[in-house]
């Protein structure tokens, strides 16, 4: 049987789009068809060096290609509603980066515009579809180390210094919570679900977004997750998990292709997972399945995950006082 192929559009000729398009590449029936970038040298300059069929100088022009059967938007936080709205107003289904929005609000109108067109919409949090964290995932389900009693994560890396810069430009949605600090977050969610109660602190910088934020989510059960993220400072970036019988460990850097140890009873044993790309071919491969099932949510990145995981961010952010 013929292999269907899809033809990806790419919103944005940005770092994380270059690496994204690697991995694309390695995905059955994936078609590199098309990028557009604000600037026609970097759009041109982009389809040359990841040989991308055709280039445009403007986003609407690339929304607008009948072509186009999925666009990956790869800009700045703060424009991810814009940009997937565009999309999903030119019936293209859409994969956009993480944070799906800003806020809430931002997300739900997302929803509600896919919901209304028909279309499919998915946020693009590759972590969930990595084999090592369906390794996690499936082992908390089995109970094979009875309940999980807390987590505790973190996310931190060194950004030389630049207001300019997408990640300590309050403008683009910059600061450590919404650009990495969402991961530990997500983890808490999948593990846990919604906690309780949250609290929160941060370090604001000269350019008002979170340099750092350390944050508390307490669960009905007792269980509790502590978590950190920073944009100044590079931490282990490590999940430890604690469950009743075993101490679990998602080594560095958790949230992209890794391997787990698990400690029972004095013995350490780790678990591998090679994997020969960054790891984004797994979400698109998803996306392609999902088109191919002719459905409009995801059943894995559902339109449920994403708004719980946007309305906690919500939350910390109130305890930071971060408005953006
Ligand atoms: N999943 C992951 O592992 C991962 C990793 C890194 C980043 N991300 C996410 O991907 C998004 C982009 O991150 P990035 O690191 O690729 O950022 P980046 O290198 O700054 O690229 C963002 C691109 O967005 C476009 N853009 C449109 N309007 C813009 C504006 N007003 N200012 C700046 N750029 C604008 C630009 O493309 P043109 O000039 O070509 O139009 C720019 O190159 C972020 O939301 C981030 O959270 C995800």
């Amino acid at each position: 049987m013929k292999t269907k192929t899809f033809n990806w559009g790419i919103l944005g000729a940005g770092k994380i789009a270059g690496k994204f398009v690697q991995d694309l590449a390695t995905v059955n029936g994936a078609v590199l068809y098309a990028v557009a970038s604000r600037s026609m040298d970097k759009a041109e300059e982009f389809a040359e060096k990841h040989k991308v069929k055709n280039f445009y100088a403007s986003y609407l022009e690339l929304v607008e290609d009948e072509n186009i059967d999925v666009i990956y938007v790869a800009t700045p936080h703060t424009f991810h509603f814009e940009h997937s709205m565009l999309c999903l107003e030119h019936n293209k289904a859409v994969l956009c980066e993480k944070p799906f929005g800003i806020n809430l609000e931002q997300v739900e109108t997302m929803i509600s515009k896919a919901k209304q067109k028909n279309i499919f919409l998915m946020e693009a949090l590759w972590t969930q579809f990595l084999p090592h964290f369906q390794f996690v995932m499936d082992l908390l389900e089995s109970k094979e180390y009875g309940d999980l009693l807390g987590l505790e994560a973190d996310f931190g890396f060194n950004a030389p210094f630049d207001a300019e810069k997408r990640i300590y430009n309050k403008e683009l949605g910059g600061g450590s919570l919404m650009d990495v600090g969402i991961y530990p977050v997500f983890l808490a969610l999948s593990l846990l679900g919604n906690p309780e109660e949250i609290t929160a602190e941060a370090r604001i910088g000269s350019t008002g977004v979170d340099e750092n934020c350390t944050v508390k989510l307490s669960y009905s059960n007792g269980a509790k997750a502590l978590l950190y993220s920073a944009i100044t400072e590079t931490t282990p970036t490590t999940a430890t998990l604690k469950f009743e019988k075993a101490m679990l460990i998602i080594n560095s850097r958790f949230h992209e292709p890794s391997s787990v140890s698990i400690e029972t009873n004095g013995k350490l044993e780790t678990k591998e997972f090679p994997v020969t790309t960054h790891g984004y071919n797994f979400e698109a491969a998803h996306v392609q399945k999902m088109l191919d099932e002719n459905r409009t949510e995801s059943n894995l990145m559902t339109f449920e995950k994403s708004k719980k995981l946007i309305s906690i961010l919500d939350r910390i952010r109130k305890e930071i006082n971060l408005e953006y």
